[in-house]
């Protein structure tokens, strides 16, 4: 069979779906690799490294025309309608904002499977790109606040005097949240975190950071049997925002993180406490793509609001796009160890599998996830 890495078209995404490295054990899989002309040059990965690593340079109509085609984010109509009947389509699809195009992928009887629905099993961590790409964002995310900081991280004490060391604050201690803490640290920083899992305080102490939280009831409950967070009372939101409010203007750096699975992102920083921080401060928002920790983040945008700078970029992990794209890239390997019977040399869907089951959008002519039917 073959497989294809199509170059991505939109604005915002520098990164790609295989790197020159992983061509030979994609080729162990029984699979031709093609990948379509400058596909990884905004990533850091030319044509001639895939060539040297045994791929094909080809046309993106080509690509569009093989087996298996891969990518980051899910190609604009005219390209699904050029893909091959009953061919697999692997990326970040995104079915939630891209319900348009389910039509068209059953048309063509796509086998489409979102990476990003892979499920946060043991089983299944060597495929969760959701992990693989939050961690990475959650270290750049420190590495951009620090480009913006007109001040120093670590204590220094030098012949001219001493330099304090940075106070920076982690809201929400998921995988970018720990992985900001672990970063922070390693810069000398002085590092608090917070999250409404009771779990999480474990971490962050394991981290050297101070764990900060309500103490509540409800926050031995706050989170799902899933282990993911849930939204909290009135009540509570209440007593996290005083909470926050007394720390926040005493920090010079913070990270939000803060998500919930499938809802807007919690408001966790008002305008009143940004402008309790000193000037020359910087607050790093994730979460701006789900409608940020921060309502005066913007996505894309650096905001100067009173002297704070407020970052929103987009697409975080694509700002480490060498390194996000080589995890990406061995996640799929992972996923399609699942999925390719090698010696048949075809695609073999096991339905008893909870990992194929959740990842498999649409295939024959129909979707297959409940929530998007
Ligand atoms: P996420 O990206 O969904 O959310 C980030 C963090 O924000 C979470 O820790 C969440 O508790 C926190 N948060 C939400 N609302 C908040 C609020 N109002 N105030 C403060 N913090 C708030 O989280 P991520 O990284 O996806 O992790 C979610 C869960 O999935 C965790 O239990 C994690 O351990 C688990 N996980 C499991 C994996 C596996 O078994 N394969 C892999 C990665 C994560």
């Amino acid at each position: 069979m073959q497989i294809a890495v199509l170059k991505e078209q939109n604005i915002n995404e520098n990164r790609v779906s295989l790197t020159p490295d992983l061509i030979k054990i994609f080729q162990r899989l029984n699979l031709d690799v093609l990948v379509q002309d400058g596909a990884g040059i905004t990533s850091g990965y030319p044509n001639e490294l895939y060539l040297e690593g045994g791929a094909k340079i080809v046309s993106r109509k080509e690509c569009l025309n093989s087996d298996i085609c891969l990518c980051v984010r899910i190609p604009e109509e005219n390209d699904l309608n050029n893909l091959k009947q009953e061919s697999v389509l692997i990326g970040i699809l995104n079915p939630y904002e891209n319900k348009k195009y389910l039509n068209t992928l059953n048309n063509k009887k796509i086998i489409s499977c979102c990476m990003e629905l892979i499920p946060r099993i043991s089983r299944a961590q060597s495929m969760d790109v959701l992990s693989s790409q939050a961690n990475l964002a959650g270290y750049r995310s420190v590495i951009d606040a620090a480009e913006q900081f007109g001040k120093a991280f670590p204590m220094m004490m030098t012949a001219a005097g001493r330099v304090n060391p940075a106070k920076v604050m982690v809201l929400g201690v998921g995988v970018a949240g720990l992985q900001a803490i672990a970063t922070a640290k390693r810069l000398g920083a002085i590092v608090s975190a917070t999250d409404v899992r009771s779990a999480t305080k474990e971490q962050v102490e394991s981290l050297g950071g101070k764990f900060i939280m309500v103490e509540e009831e409800e926050a031995s409950v706050g989170e799902t049997e899933g282990g993911y967070a849930k939204e909290m009372s009135e009540d509570y939101k209440k007593k996290q925002a005083k909470l926050i409010a007394e720390t926040i203007a005493k920090q010079d750096i913070v990270i939000c993180t803060a998500l919930i699975p499938g809802k807007t992102a919690p408001t966790l920083i008002s305008q009143d406490m940004v402008e309790s921080m000193a000037s020359g401060s910087v607050v790093v928002d994730l979460a701006v793509e789900a409608g940020g920790n921060c309502p005066l983040s913007e996505l894309g945008k650096v905001i100067d609001h009173k002297g704070v700078k407020i970052l929103g970029y987009a697409n975080v992990p694509g700002r480490v796009a060498k390194d996000a794209s080589a995890l990406y890239a061995k996640n799929i390997f992972n996923f399609l160890s699942l999925i390719v019977n090698k010696e048949k040399n075809e695609i073999n869907l096991d339905w008893e599998d909870e990992i194929v089951n959740a990842v498999v959008l649409t295939e024959n002519g129909s979707i297959r996830l409940e929530q998007f039917k």
